[in-house]
């Protein structure tokens, strides 16, 4: 078959050759923005007379019966045909003709490509922001029903402090709403139009880039033509954002991981999400946790592999472009399916409450309140500190906790110290008082939680 582009070309195709340089495998998830963007372009050339309104119906009547076929699941792609441009344009010939050798006037796949590319991530980004709200939503939920719920708080992994569950839930809340923020506030430079730009220097016909622009929903143009087919910032920014978000679901569920072990056992996922061993019958393994930690892995090597195609690449476009798009296509799927898994988990995990709470009891994550209860009687934060701490020592080789040292111990310490001390000492007293603003403090969890609903559900 003879090439789209074959005129100056007389040596003959090899197809191994072919099929290395050929984009169609995996461009083919483009079809869709392809036909739209030739629909927008051949508009813009019978309303500047660049073809005439009769070409232009031909065009747009042979560009439908295509875009038909394409949902229908008719069209066959083929390697020979090299991308998806090509083959698009192969099968408007075949409809309609020689006249289907207008549509590429002032135009060029560099643009074409580019135009794509942006079509396809606009509405991508879109499906991401409500993935993540979705998810945010679910967060909301599961922090409500937990804000009494104990747990310890940790840092080292060591018992820190005791916390509210719901208040480890809206730190992820915080997390993700900054993810979505960010992939809204990158819309703006998804939202160019680089149709126009012509293979890179712009073209002599008459074309009306803002008209085009227009008809495709894109909120600018790109202001040089060079820039224009060359920028793939807009993918980077896409995927940077991607492996951010990755990294926060992969937190999060390193933490279900281990919430999942016989060591923690503070939840249990739900069968749907687990899965078992086929040697060890007692197995309930969280599989699907360890997945998404584990795909975070190639959203940023996605992100790496871009970013260094990128890097030497001089203007304008370069077939190394071409590899712009698995890794777009795949960080899409990843991050949209993660969401989903995420979402899915934690709105069914079950909480051992109990087991949680206990293991505040049964450790040392009240020391900073004996240290604040001395330290409100008058006696320095620094000493009250060392107090606490040698008394800590002391606890530990009686293998006692401070809850059972006897009041007339504490006497001994200081006098200061009353029998309100063992109320204090309580994890929930713990909790409960900690009111200062974004705090663990049962009322701020609340009233973050208020904030949170008045956001992300209307
Ligand atoms: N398949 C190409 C890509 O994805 C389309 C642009 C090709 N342009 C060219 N001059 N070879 O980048």
């Amino acid at each position: 078959m003879a090439k789209l582009w074959g005129g100056r070309f007389d040596g003959k195709n090899e197809a191994w050759i072919d099929a290395f340089g050929a984009s169609i495998p995996f461009d083919q998830k483009l079809a869709k923005q392809d036909i739209t963007g030739s629909l927008a372009h051949v508009k813009m050339l019978a309303k500047t007379a660049i073809i005439s309104k009769e070409e232009a119906e031909q065009i747009i009547t042979g560009l439908k019966a295509v875009e038909k076929k394409l949902i229908d699941g008719e069209l066959i792609f083929s390697i020979e045909n090299e991308d998806v441009h090509l083959n698009i344009e192969k099968y408007l010939h075949e409809e309609i003709g020689p006249v289907a050798g207008k549509l590429h006037t002032a135009r060029s796949r560099n643009d074409q490509v580019a135009t794509d590319m942006h079509l396809y991530l606009k509405e991508t980004i879109q499906e991401v922001i409500e993935k993540i709200t979705l998810f945010r939503q679910v967060l909301v939920h599961k922090a409500e029903e937990t804000i009494e719920t104990i747990m310890p708080g940790y840092t080292h992994l060591q018992h820190a402090q005791p916390i509210s569950f719901g208040h480890h839930m809206m730190a992820y809340y915080g997390m993700l709403t900054r993810d979505q923020e960010r992939f809204t506030e990158s819309i703006k430079r998804v939202d160019i139009s680089p149709l126009g730009s012509a293979a890179l220097a712009g073209t002599t016909f008459p074309i009306d880039r803002q008209y085009v622009a227009d008809e495709l929903g894109f909120a600018s143009i790109y202001e040089n033509s060079l820039d224009g087919v060359s920028d793939r910032d807009f993918i980077l920014e896409f995927l940077s954002n991607a492996s951010i978000l990755m990294m926060h679901l992969s937190r999060f569920c390193e933490e279900l991981i281990l919430w999942c072990s016989h060591e923690f056992q503070f939840i249990e996922l739900t069968d749907t999400f687990s899965t078992g061993s086929s040697i060890m019958p007692q197995k309930k393994n969280p599989d699907m946790a360890e997945l998404i930690r584990g795909k975070t892995g190639r959203v940023y090597g996605n992100l790496f592999g871009l970013l260094t195609v990128m890097k030497g690449l001089p203007l304008a476009y370069n077939k190394d472009l071409q590899e712009d798009k698995e890794g777009m296509f795949d960080t899409a799927h990843t991050i949209l399916t993660s969401l989903d898994i995420m979402a899915g988990m934690i709105e069914t995990m079950k909480l051992n409450t109990q087991r949680m709470e206990e293991s505040t009891e049964k450790d040392f994550s009240n020391a900073t309140e004996l240290a604040d209860y001395l330290a409100t009687k008058g006696i320095p934060f620094r000493q009250a500190h060392e107090i606490v701490g040698k008394l800590v020592l002391s606890c530990t080789q009686k293998g006692i906790y401070l809850q059972d040292v006897p009041l007339e111990e504490y006497q001994a310490i200081t006098p200061l110290i009353k029998e309100d001390i063992y109320g204090t000492l309580a994890s929930k007293t713990a909790i409960q008082r900690r009111h200062s603003f974004g705090g663990t403090g049962f009322d701020q969890v609340a009233a973050a939680i208020a904030r949170a609903k008045n956001e992300c559900m209307h």
